[in-house]
């Protein structure tokens, strides 16, 4: 078999990191899509080059900028070659309460975190129809299911996901191409690690497992769902939160 193509976005953050080392770990060739003002890309490859990761192919843009996101996608089938696996990973919170929430942070949420699943489902879906094979992985979050105070741009765009993935699921269906949804309930990323420790304490409490999530557990579930093993199965959502929600 050919060496398949995963491209994961938000790649330089946390959970991208671990997406990212899940696929090397697989096998794959990895492009590593990053925000050029968020991410410090030398950074993050000499981190990786020391863990012993040393062949992810780095492209620059902003998901929720269509042009971008054309500009990605062509820069990575040039250095790649044709994708097989998109992620769609990167996302930002801006929390407030509603009443006080500014349109610009309800926007910033929802190009970010949603429209972005449009612009980069774009490039590749019909080209993964047409070769036959595909996977799309989008990363929601329990509070996208449950909801959360303080977060209605959030839980919107990330319930958005679960809808958008449902819909992308039957129309792929029958081309080869699944399209799925990861919820993760808290992960140890450095966002969540800076938490001050009596709260987040207060919220490993409120998980029925006592922890958080560990990253490494959200990678080994895109490497299931890439895998073929996992063909039968589309427009799902794989809950990972310690048994912090049930849907
Ligand atoms: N950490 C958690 O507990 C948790 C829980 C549930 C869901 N999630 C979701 O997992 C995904 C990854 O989160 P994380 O915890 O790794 O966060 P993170 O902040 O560590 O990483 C997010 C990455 O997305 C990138 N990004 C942000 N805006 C971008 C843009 N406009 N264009 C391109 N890249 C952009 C950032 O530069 C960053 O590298 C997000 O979608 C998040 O909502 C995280």
């Amino acid at each position: 078999m050919t060496q398949r193509i995963a491209f994961v976005t938000g790649a330089m953050g946390g959970l991208g990191t671990a997406i990212c080392q899940a696929f090397a770990n697989d096998g794959y060739k990895v492009v590593a899509a990053y925000h050029p003002q968020f991410d410090d890309k030398n950074a993050w490859l000499a981190e990786m080059e020391a863990a012993g990761y040393k062949d992810f192919i780095c492209v620059a843009g902003d998901v929720s900028k269509l042009e971008d996101c054309q500009a990605m996608a062509a820069e990575a089938e040039a250095k790649a070659g044709p994708v097989d696996i998109l992620v769609n990973n990167a996302g930002i919170t801006r929390d407030k309460f509603f009443a006080k929430m500014e349109k610009d942070q309800w926007d910033a949420v929802i190009n970010t975190n949603l429209t972005s699943l449009f612009n980069m489902s774009k490039q590749f879906s019909a080209k993964m129809a047409e070769r036959g094979w595909g996977r799309i992985i989008n990363i929601s979050s329990v509070n996208g299911i449950k909801g959360q105070a303080g977060q209605t741009n959030y839980s919107a765009a990330k319930a958005g996901v679960i809808g958008f993935t449902k819909a992308l699921a039957q129309e792929m269906a029958a081309k080869g191409v699944t399209v799925n949804a990861i919820a993760p309930g808290y992960v140890a990323t450095k966002m969540v690690m800076a938490i001050r420790e009596d709260i987040l304490k207060g919220i490993v409490d409120t998980i029925p497992m006592k922890r958080l999530c560990k990253p490494e557990e959200i990678g080994g579930a895109c490497s299931y769902i890439a895998s073929e093993l996992a063909a039968y199965m589309t427009g799902a959502t794989l809950s990972i939160n310690g048994g912090l929600y049930f849907q």
